[in-house]
């Protein structure tokens, strides 16, 4: 019997609590009887197989998260230092306001645009905390889908981080695209990308990452940036920058923020996500913060007004424990110092791994050119590796990674290199 229609009868038979039992009991006519088997997600999934993995050589460049040079999830010694003080502190338990504390959101926003920055100064800046970079971006996905002025478009770099997509479509916008990445190069497509946006039709959201691009490890140059900023005006586009990886293209925190506050100097207003999961290795605390800068102190007391409107029927209010660490650390200039250090020494970690992974390529004979292994920055390395040979690198060599050929460059250790150049020699010769 076909499951829709005792499914039907189950509804016309819900006065006879009995024999509903009876038809909801049998598996093929519970009310999720329909509900089909969805794929794993395109990068944590990649986690769940490795874990699966006996392989003693199996390394995980899947999901994006940092690790020490013992391939060991790393708990930066600044945070350890914040833990402790905040502790010690034996602070309360309340709830968070809906926006986060007013401390943790001016930290982060001046984070971003610099302690000088006359934006926050004037009171223009509508920050909230968002629930990571994640909830930073779903929140600035509803707040444009109640309230952006323009058509409801939003048009992303191909290709983008796997859950961008989805966050706005989820959102409520509708989900275009944009030309970024230049395959035949493995670097910046900038002539496609501005010949795009130049098509756009007027008054439309553009997404762009701040910094660190994920997934190609492939941002503009400060030159670059200027001309697409100019043409984001002329053609009266809207910036929404996601941030998730501020001092990890550099090393250096206020290097990374360039194309925010350039762009805010040429004087538009922007809507920007931050994470603090890489640069703070808050992954699993979920602090992050979302902002929208807007004309006056006014305009912003009423956006901010409606995006707590817009949060409080979601999660209510964010978590308090991440925020509390970013706000001990950020507040107290010594160990905002240390900190800058530790993102400094994750950073510089990943650009020497990319040294030796080119150089072992290229002992190995590599015919191919794997200058981008270099030339790509922060945390991602997008290899130029088709799915086939991905697929290759994890059933034959317990290596994983997401099947666009990107590899999180965190995962690569002085330990495993050697292995990982071998296996992508092997799948690529
Ligand atoms: C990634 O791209 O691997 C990270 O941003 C983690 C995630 O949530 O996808």
């Amino acid at each position: 019997m076909a499951c829709s229609k005792v499914f039907h009868r189950s509804i016309v038979l819900l006065r006879n609590p009995n024999t509903l039992e009876n038809y909801v009991g049998h598996r093929a006519c519970s009310w999720w009887g329909a509900v089909q088997m969805g794929p794993p997600d395109v990068i944590l999934g990649v986690t769940e197989a490795f874990k699966r993995d006996t392989n003693p050589k199996k390394i995980n460049l899947g999901v994006g998260a940092y690790r020490d040079d013992s391939g060991k999830p790393f708990v930066l010694p600044s945070v350890l230092k914040a833990e402790k003080r905040i502790a010690d502190k034996q602070l309360d338990k309340e709830y968070s306001p809906i926006s986060g504390t007013a401390e943790f959101c001016k930290h982060s926003i001046l984070l971003a645009l610099g302690e000088d920055s006359a934006h926050v100064a004037n009171g223009q800046n509508a920050t909230v905390q968002g629930i990571s970079g994640t909830g930073a971006l779903r929140v600035g996905g509803a707040f444009l889908a109640s309230f952006f002025p323009g058509p409801k478009d939003i048009y992303l770099p191909t290709p983008s981080w796997g859950n961008h997509n989805p966050i706005f479509r989820h959102s409520g916008l509708n989900v275009k695209a944009y030309r970024y990445y230049d395959p035949s190069t493995c670097g910046f497509d900038f002539k496609g990308a501005l010949e795009d946006l130049s098509k756009i039709s007027e008054r439309s959201v553009v997404l762009l990452h701040a910094c660190a691009h994920n997934p190609t490890g492939v941002d503009p140059r400060p030159e670059q940036w200027a001309e697409i900023s100019a043409l984001v005006k002329k053609r009266k586009l809207f910036p929404f920058f996601d941030m998730a990886y501020q001092g990890f293209a550099s090393g250096d925190v206020a290097k990374d923020a360039l194309a925010v506050r350039a762009f805010l100097k040429d004087g538009h207003q922007i809507a920007l996500a931050q994470s603090f999961a890489k640069n703070m290795g808050l992954y699993g605390e979920r602090a992050g913060a979302f902002s929208l800068i807007c004309t006056d102190k006014e305009e912003a007391a009423r956006t901010m007004s409606q995006i707590k409107i817009l949060i409080r029927p979601m999660y209510s209010n964010p978590p308090i424990h991440g925020a509390r660490l970013v706000t001990e650390i950020l507040s107290d200039s010594n160990l905002r110092q240390e900190w800058l250090k530790d993102v400094k020494l994750m950073a510089d970690r990943i650009i020497s791994v990319r040294s030796t992974l080119q150089n072992n390529l290229k002992k190995l004979g590599s015919s191919r050119n794997w200058q981008h292994i270099t030339d790509q920055i922060g945390m991602f390395c997008f290899t130029g590796m088709n799915q086939q040979q991905c697929e290759r690198l994890t059933k034959d060599f317990s290596v994983y990674l997401t099947k666009d050929g990107r590899i999180s460059m965190a995962g690569v250790t002085s330990k495993n290199v050697d292995y990982l150049a071998e296996a992508i020699h092997a799948v690529t010769k």
